[in-house]
């Protein structure tokens, strides 16, 4: 073995009087000049699964591991750790990525947001930590994927998290239930409550039981319909951000068969035969291209908007479209950067006119803010310790409407080639049709939710289509490994998707009616009252809908091959050996829950199926 000399990146401590917690501080990236020229596992992309994957194939000290990152480690910048103040990360750790104009909404553009960064996704996100329900992942199973039904995937979710409850006084004065059985107590990522929560969440949920929903106990015990309190991913150590750069890497730097190449793109995989090899990558910012072999897998974990971009350019995908750019076909998947998902949403708007206190509004009061900030810098209490809430409310389509069974009857109705343009590949449409049939029962039995409302201290709620049945795509039109895929969301392509979110907004309102919201005041403004009929609900919704949570998912998904699948349940790519995806994109229906705790579940997994079959 060639002798590696790591490099010591040096941090940059916040000048708080509570500094960054210092057990966390050394990063080591390994540069380019010192890679070995093979690795028994290459990864390719640092973000929330890469790193997962990393840290436990890397357990095994015989086994040597090197992670390929396009983005840069961040520089303990507070928008990385201080839970307030995620939505500042500076622009050279985030994408550029904005979609074609979307037929579904007037011919709009939206931004797609992806993390470029050691960490990815995790690092920038809302912290918010839930689960899908049982239904979710039991649909996974269902649709030809043994071993990925929620009991299955439990453990996983297990594994992946330490929960610490809340205190006895937290849990006294706000009512927070939870159990135990189903959290994990040792795994890398911290689940915890920030110090500060509203009071109104509980008229939030409380609200949601008037209107004929339930509060689970624990939202994350497969039991995620109807409204529950929720965790972040929150270290109570510092009251910092638990991520994949901390969890999954930090954590484990000392082994020296890990390592990580951060600000480098992989270009493509490569093959002898169908045998995948290793990859071509280059640093960013210089065109200058560098191999490195894999001893046993390449795994794939540019997450949703890249991994398809990084198999097509690899000669994984589509004939046509890799031959219309003149990439040599290594093998035809039509599914590759198709069956693309993320949850839509609008944001309707309220008052409370007798709110309680404190209430979000505090948070215009600069002296207010001053303080809060006062109290994090030295006693990591207070509202800098919240990120983007701690409840939310998952409703079955029947509890929502009376129309459920008319619009669960009009999905069923479609005619699946419909849904695509002339000429898509059989085996997407009836990829397609399968996961209609599987939504349609999953909807009649009630063991999905149709439709989130988050987060809900306010009567501003985001009102998110959770379970979307509309399909988008992400693919290269350029062999620029650079330059950004092209992104239809497909967004609200499919009209009973709108029809639902319809009957969400119907929803909103009656749910401000009730006892727990009139009693504090309760008044909806936007959409006003005066908009009332459906046709001009439906217009308004298209009007003022987004495409994205930030959720994309299903660009290499799960499914058999002639349901358009890029994976089976062993998570390797068709057609090819020793090639694995592992993040995101794999996921064939998204669930109905916010999604990184559902991707260190999917990665936890993949890694004992990697280490299985390389033992
Ligand atoms: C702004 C935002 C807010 C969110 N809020 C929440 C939330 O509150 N709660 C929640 O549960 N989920 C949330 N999510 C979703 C969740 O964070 C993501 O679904 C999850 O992190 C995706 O993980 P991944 O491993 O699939 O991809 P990522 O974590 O995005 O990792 C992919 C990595 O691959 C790298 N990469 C891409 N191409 C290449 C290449 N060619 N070569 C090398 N590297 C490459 C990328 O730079 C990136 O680091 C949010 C996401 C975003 C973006
Ligand atoms: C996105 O734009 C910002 C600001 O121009 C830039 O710093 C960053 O590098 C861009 N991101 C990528 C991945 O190119
Ligand atoms: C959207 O764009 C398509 C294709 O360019 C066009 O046919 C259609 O009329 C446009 N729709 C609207 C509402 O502008
Ligand atoms: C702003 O916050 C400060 C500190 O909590 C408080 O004293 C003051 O009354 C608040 N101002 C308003 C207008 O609410
Ligand atoms: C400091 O934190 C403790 C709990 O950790 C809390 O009881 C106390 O009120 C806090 N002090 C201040 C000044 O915020
Ligand atoms: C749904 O139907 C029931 C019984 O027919 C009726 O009492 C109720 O008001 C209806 N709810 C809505 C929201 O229309
Ligand atoms: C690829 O598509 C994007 C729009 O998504 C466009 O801006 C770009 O010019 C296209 N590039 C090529 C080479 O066609
Ligand atoms: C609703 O009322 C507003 C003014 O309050 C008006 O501008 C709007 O046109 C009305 N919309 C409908 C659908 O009546």
């Amino acid at each position: 073995m060639p002798s590696i000399r790591l490099v010591i990146v040096a941090s940059i401590f916040a000048t708080v009087v509570l500094g960054f917690p210092s057990t966390t501080l050394k990063a080591r990236v390994v540069s380019e000049q010192d890679l070995h020229p093979s690795y028994d596992y290459v990864i390719v992309g640092g973000g929330t699964a890469g790193l997962t994957v990393a840290d436990r194939l890397s357990e095994d000290s015989r086994k040597t591991v090197l992670v390929i990152e396009r983005g840069l480690l961040d520089q303990r910048e507070e928008a990385f750790w201080i839970p307030l103040l995620a939505g500042q990360v500076p622009a050279k750790y985030l994408y550029n990525m904005t979609s074609t104009p979307q037929i579904g909404s007037h011919n709009r553009t939206f931004r797609l947001q992806a993390g470029c960064v050691v960490g990815g996704g995790s690092a920038i996100n809302g912290m918010f930590f839930d689960r899908g329900s049982a239904g979710d992942y039991n649909l996974w199973r269902d649709l030809g994927n043994s071993g990925w039904g929620w009991d299955d995937l439990l453990p996983y979710f297990k594994k992946s998290e330490t929960f610490h409850p809340p205190d006895s006084a937290t849990v006294e004065k706000f009512g927070i239930t939870y159990d135990m059985s189903v959290h994990g107590t040792s795994g890398p990522i911290h689940a915890s409550y920030p110090t500060f929560l509203y009071p109104a969440v509980k008229n939030f949920l409380a609200a949601w039981k008037e209107f004929g929903s339930h509060n689970p106990i624990d939202g994350t015990s497969g039991d995620a319909l109807g409204a529950f309190w929720t965790a972040n991913a929150l270290d109570p150590n510092g009251y910092i951000r638990s991520y994949a750069r901390n969890a999954h890497y930090d954590r484990v730097e000392s082994r020296a068969n890990l390592h990580l190449l951060p600000a480098h793109a992989v270009t493509r995989v490569l093959f002898q035969g169908t045998t995948a090899s290793g990859v071509e990558f280059m640093p960013v910012g210089d065109s200058r291209r560098t191999k490195v072999n894999a001893k046993r897998e390449v795994i794939i974990a540019a997450g949703a908007p890249h991994t398809p971009q990084v198999l097509q350019l690899s000669g994984v995908g589509p004939s046509e479209l890799l031959k219309k750019l003149h990439i040599p076909v290594v093998v035809n998947l039509p599914g590759v950067g198709h069956n693309f998902q993320d949850h839509p949403l609008l944001f309707a708007d309220g008052v409370l006119t007798n709110d309680l206190d404190p209430n979000p509004s505090y948070s215009a009061n600069e002296t207010w803010l001053e303080g809060e900030r006062f109290k994090y810098d030295t006693n990591r209490t207070g509202f800098y310790t919240t990120s983007s809430g701690n409840a939310a409310a998952f409703i079955p389509l029947h509890e929502l409407t009376n129309r459920s069974e008319e619009l669960v009857a009009a999905y069923a109705a479609q005619d699946p080639k419909l849904q695509f343009p002339t000429g898509t590949d059989s085996t997407i449409i009836a990829g397609w049709r399968a996961q209609r049939d599987a939504l349609v029962s999953s909807i009649r039995a009630g063991t999905v939710a149709a439709t989130e409302y988050a987060n809900g201290p306010t009567a501003w709620m985001g009102v998110v289509l959770i379970k979307p049945l509309s399909r988008g795509s992400i693919t290269i039109n350029s062999t620029d490994p650079l330059a950004n895929p092209v992104i239809d969301y497909g967004f609200y392509k499919n009209s009973v998707d709108v029809d639902i979110q319809v009957e969400a907004v119907k929803a909103w309102r009656r749910v401000l009616s009730m006892p727990s919201w009139q009693a504090l005041g309760a008044q909806p403004i936007d959409p006003p009252n005066n908009i009332t009929s459906d046709e001009d609900l439906r217009e308004y919704v298209i009007q003022v809908s987004m495409p994205t949570t930030s959720h994309p998912s299903g660009t290499a998904g799960m499914l058999p091959r002639n349901l358009g699948g890029v994976v089976g349940p062993d998570l390797r790519v068709y057609g090819v050996s020793k090639l694995s995806v592992v993040d995101a994109s794999i996921i064939p229906m998204i669930p109905a829950t916010h999604i990184s705790s559902t991707v260190y579940a999917i990665a936890e997994k993949a890694a004992d199926l990697i280490k299985a079959r390389n033992a």
